[in-house]
């Protein structure tokens, strides 16, 4: 018997188990209620006083090695599992988090602002709710215009004389008030009309106004500037072209298309096989407008220009519906960054 015992301890010293399951199955081989230890305690009990005397040690001593062998096991299949749930590498880089992206309207005001304020012009600000004086009257708005009609423009109930501005010109007639020349200066905003909301045109939008009023100011500088400007806007091989216009507050006054960057000029749907696409109006400030803001015409001259930031966003980025702009569709909103 004792040979059995020595044998069985070699075997207990060998013993492996490849999971936790082999280690269970082992415990049962061993130390289960018909396993091998028990059944060696019952044998024990039948052997002669001599014998039990020389095996009774050795046969504890097993009975301890198989319960340390086997719980060793077992502890090493628990630090292996719970080391598999513990897998985070600690050191890798946190989880982005998403964040916001600028609104393309922003974008572009932005770009727009850049490239003027590189040329010289200060950036300035007024009211959305304006009086009729700023938005009309002074810019040489006859009182029968149809831009004052109630179709265009959101008059304020009760109080007639003020309406939502309909046009950043309005900012115009507060700087040349306020300021001596010369000035120079971009007026970017939010205007209003009372206007049915499709595709291609929306209730309210964004300009910007720009104004420059010095001793000789030509239509050649104003022609340059808007150049320089579409050049930096579109590209450096953008041509502009200024067709004859009419607005009550600049005299003579134009309407300004670019070149065609989209088909370069062979023709498409966005300049509607033209070649050109209108983006803003421009002039030189009517001597009436200098004079109704306190500016002496005689002494002065100056050209204006306004533009729509949406149509410009829309040319830029081929955008066919303004309706996105105002939507807050993270879809479409997290499509535009910030060169
Ligand atoms: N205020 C005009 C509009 O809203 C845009 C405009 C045209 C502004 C010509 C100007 C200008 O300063 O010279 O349609």
């Amino acid at each position: 018997m004792l040979e059995k015992v020595n044998q069985l301890k070699e075997e207990i010293e060998q013993l492996k188990a490849t999971s936790a399951e082999q280690a269970e199955a082992l415990r049962i081989k061993y130390l289960g209620q018909k396993g091998i230890v028990k059944t060696l305690f019952q044998e024990f009990k039948e052997v002669d006083k001599e014998v039990k005397k020389q095996v009774g040690a050795p046969l504890n001593q097993l009975k301890n090695q198989i319960q340390e062998k086997i719980n060793a096991l077992k502890l090493s299949f628990e630090n292996q599992l719970s080391k598999a749930e513990n897998t985070e590498d600690l050191t890798k880089p946190a989880l982005e988090l998403p964040s916001g992206s600028q609104h393309p309207i922003s974008i572009v005001r932005n770009q727009i602002q850049q490239i003027f304020t590189c040329m010289g012009f200060s950036i300035s600000e007024g009211p959305e709710l304006e009086d009729d004086w700023h938005n009309f009257t002074a810019l040489n708005f006859p009182p029968e215009h149809p831009a004052r009609d109630m179709q265009d423009t959101f008059f304020i109930k009760d109080k007639p004389e003020y309406s939502l501005r309909t046009h950043t010109s309005s900012v115009q007639v507060r700087v040349m008030q306020n300021n001596t020349p010369p000035m120079r200066t971009i007026s970017p905003g939010r205007v209003f009309r009372n206007e049915a909301i499709s595709a291609r045109s929306h209730c309210f939008f964004h300009q910007v106004e720009g104004l420059y009023i010095d001793k000789h100011v030509s239509f050649a500088d104003l022609k340059k500037t808007m150049l320089d400007f579409a050049q930096q806007m579109f590209g450096k091989d953008t041509q502009i072209r200024l067709r004859p216009s009419y607005f009550p507050f600049t005299e003579p006054s134009a309407e300004m298309d670019i070149s065609c960057f989209i088909c370069d000029q062979k023709g498409c749907n966005i300049c509607k096989h033209s070649g050109w696409v209108e983006i803003l109006g421009c002039g030189m400030i009517d001597p009436n407008v200098l004079k109704n803001c306190g500016i002496d015409s005689e002494k002065y001259s100056g050209y204006a220009f306004g533009m729509g930031i949406e149509r410009i966003t829309m040319l830029k980025y081929q955008i066919n519906d303004i309706r996105l702009f105002y939507e807050n569709d993270t879809r479409f909103l997290s499509q535009f960054t910030s060169a």
